[in-house]
């Protein structure tokens, strides 16, 4: 009866999952509150935002929650404590999925590694971290996938550009180190396989000097996951967060989560656009009372861009946020439609202004 092919997979998918190690696998089912530690920071300033435990307004399984993001103009911090240990001579695999439901025009989507002792309560932009990953998008040419590296107390950002996905579906990014110093990013469970170098000499000038380093992708006391942001606009959702040294494991976590969804959540995605453009059909020329107010506040922001320049060479938080925010990034604003030269500026100030904010907030922070 049983086709020997077959069983001799199931045995093999067996052993695989068992032989994996899973130092942190967080589904956000009951009980995810217990496990999460939602930072102080920002609350004195009155800018700390809330996470909502919610599969969002569209999925592929609504009993599936993940935290989404929920008030504008806020930051976010929160992150799980898990045993502490080492990559060394292991496979480093840090996977997650995330879905910006708000149609993200300019922010990131990152998830962190945090090393050593942190007070949680206090993780915040400042707090130095072992790896950044996710996607970072602004306008419509920053759509990309950063990694980066802290290596002896500086960040180095891997040079590839990977570009990431934009739309407002759930997509599954993961970043494997290998003991060869070798790197991959994955975007939606392998398709998108990118196998590169790690030291990448001609990247950075600084990484030549630890080219020779057998240990450059050692991280000796992985602790923490984080998630850090700011946005403008909130409504990204992560889910299924996972640090293990098996990249298989992960491959079937996703395809278990993601992989079973997203057909599902693509239909319900259509839906709800559909009912969009009939409501909005049956508006008049909607959303003045925002643009008015926006555009009364950018005043505020004209004239930092040297401010802007200056700070890019600063500490990395300041980078992280502004790595991707130049005027060029930003002008290509026409794409979808065909708005007035007035709506052209509109979305162009609105951009600059969702920008320029982090470098604000992160100065005075
Ligand atoms: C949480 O998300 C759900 C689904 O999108 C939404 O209906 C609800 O209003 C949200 N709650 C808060 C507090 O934002
Ligand atoms: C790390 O940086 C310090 C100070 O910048 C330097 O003295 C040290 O040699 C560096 N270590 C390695 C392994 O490169």
């Amino acid at each position: 009866m049983a086709n020997p092919k077959l069983l001799s997979l199931i045995l093999f998918s067996l052993f695989a999952i068992t032989s994996a190690k899973v130092f942190f696998e967080e589904r956000f089912e009951d009980g995810w509150e217990n496990r999460w530690v939602v930072s102080d920071w920002k609350k004195d300033e009155n800018t700390a935002g809330v996470w909502n435990h919610t599969s969002g307004k569209w999925n592929g399984d609504p009993n599936d929650k993940g935290i989404q993001t929920s008030e504008d103009y806020r930051f976010y911090a929160i992150s799980a404590e898990f045993p502490e240990f080492s990559n060394k001579d292991q496979t480093l695999v840090f996977q997650f999925s995330v879905k910006h439901e708000q149609k993200l025009d300019c922010g990131g989507g990152y998830m962190k590694l945090l090393s050593g002792e942190v007070d949680q309560k206090k993780f915040g932009g400042d707090t130095s971290y072992s790896i950044m990953f996710g996607p970072d998008i602004c306008g419509y040419s920053t759509k990309k996938v950063h990694a980066i590296l802290n290596y002896n107390e500086t960040n180095h950002l891997i040079k590839k550009e990977v570009p990431c996905e934009t739309d407002q579906l759930s997509h599954v990014y993961t970043f494997i180190i290998r003991p060869d110093a070798t790197y991959s990013i994955l975007i939606d469970n392998g398709y998108d396989d990118i196998p590169k170098e790690l030291p990448d000499p001609d990247a950075k000038k600084c990484f030549t000097d630890y080219k020779d380093d057998p240990e450059l992708y050692v991280y000796p006391s992985l602790r923490y996951v984080g998630i850090e942001l700011w946005q403008v606009k909130s409504g990204t959702l992560f889910d299924n967060v996972l640090v293990s040294d098996d990249p298989e494991y992960a491959k079937q976590l996703a395809e278990e989560t993601w992989g079973k969804q997203k057909d599902a959540e693509k239909a319900a995605f259509e839906e709800a656009e559909k009912k969009k453009v009939e409501e909005e059909a049956g508006e008049d020329a909607a959303g003045s009372d925002a643009e008015d107010e926006d555009e009364g506040e950018t005043s505020d922001v004209e004239g930092e861009d040297s401010d802007a320049e200056t700070k890019d060479k600063d500490g990395a938080t300041t980078k992280n946020y502004m790595m991707s925010c130049d005027e060029e990034a930003l002008l290509p604003a026409t794409r979808h439609g065909d708005p007035s030269w007035l709506q052209v500026q509109v979305i162009f100030f609105l951009r600059i202004l969702s920008c320029r904010i982090p470098s604000r907030k992160a100065k005075t922070g």
